[in-house]
């Protein structure tokens, strides 16, 4: 997605500075989200940890404690091996300074497929142990009696349809909805999720056509991730954005390079100890000869 430049800067000025985001009164709720539909778009992020989601909350709209964290953070090769335990540990860091931004957790891949009744145990434990305010889960007609059964009993969800990580090892990671089969398929996900009563719906790297249509088809916002600008709004991995990664996915924009940032200081540092420089006089405490006379 390309950014545009606001309005009111001096034409062709080739740096403009980010606009500060809006203050905001209390925390952003499912049902604000939810309000958004066709209306400024929703900015999301995940989070994994305190400082991160500290840095983060005030930008975004709505920060998710993805189970992307399996790959992203403990090197895992999918989010398959992803535990409740694990996200409620991330879920409770993520809401130690998150003040503003709705927290959106994600259940992990076994904990709510096999009954509504799994789903709403697991849920009810993450919202209770971690704070957060709503859950996220891999939708689609498969999961849409766990989605209502989720909502009628007062928990917020949002959906996840087209890539499913989760299915990584049935269908891959890669792009979906690129055939009619495919296509049809990927907006009966979307509409028995939006039927169920999702608050807003993740599509994940489809085709343009595909997410434009979805978005026409459904009452609740689409956060996009590979899927266009033809959704309410957006969600990016961070770290992937931040540019902490040598690959990254096409759809991915680089707003930074911090692996390259974070090599050029270490090897600063490594030579510093190195060569005896580091600590330096700035770094030292000293004998304090003051309190030592009283
Ligand atoms: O786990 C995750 O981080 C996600 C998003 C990237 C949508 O599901």
């Amino acid at each position: 997605m390309s950014r545009q430049e606001p309005a009111n800067l001096p034409a062709g000025d080739p740096n403009p500075a980010p606009a500060s985001p809006p203050k905001r009164q209390g925390r952003v709720t499912a049902a604000d989200i939810a309000a958004r539909k066709g209306g400024d778009p929703v900015v999301c992020l995940t989070a994994y940890d305190a400082p991160m989601a500290a840095i983060l909350d005030h930008h975004c709209d709505l920060l998710l404690v993805g189970d992307s964290v399996g790959m992203v953070v403990h090197g895992l090769p999918s989010t398959v091996g992803v535990t409740v335990d694990m996200m409620i540990m991330h879920g409770k860091a993520v809401m130690r300074t998150a003040r503003s931004a709705l927290v959106v957790v994600d259940l992990p891949f076994g904990s709510y497929e096999a009954s509504p009744q799994q789903a709403f145990e697991t849920a009810s434990r993450v919202l209770q142990e971690t704070g957060a305010q709503a859950v996220k889960l891999e939708s689609g007609v498969h999961a849409a009696a766990a989605v209502a059964f989720l909502v009628q009993r007062g928990v917020p969800v949002m959906g996840h349809v087209g890539l499913r990580p989760q299915a990584v090892h049935l269908s891959g990671f890669k792009a979906k909805g690129r055939t009619e089969e495919e296509r049809s398929a990927i907006i009966a996900e979307a509409v028995a999720t939006a039927e169920a009563g999702a608050f807003a719906v993740v599509v994940e790297g489809v085709a343009e056509e595909l997410a434009r249509e979805i978005t026409d088809r459904i009452a609740p916002p689409t956060i996009g991730i590979g899927a266009s600008p033809h959704c309410d709004g957006q969600i990016l991995v961070t770290e992937d954005m931040l540019g902490l990664f040598e690959w990254t996915p096409k759809f991915v924009k680089r707003y930074a390079d911090l692996r390259a940032d974070i090599d050029r200081a270490v090897a600063a540092y490594a030579d510093d100890v190195r060569a005896r420089r580091f600590p330096g006089a700035a770094q030292l405490y000293r004998f304090d000869a003051a309190k030592q006379a009283g």
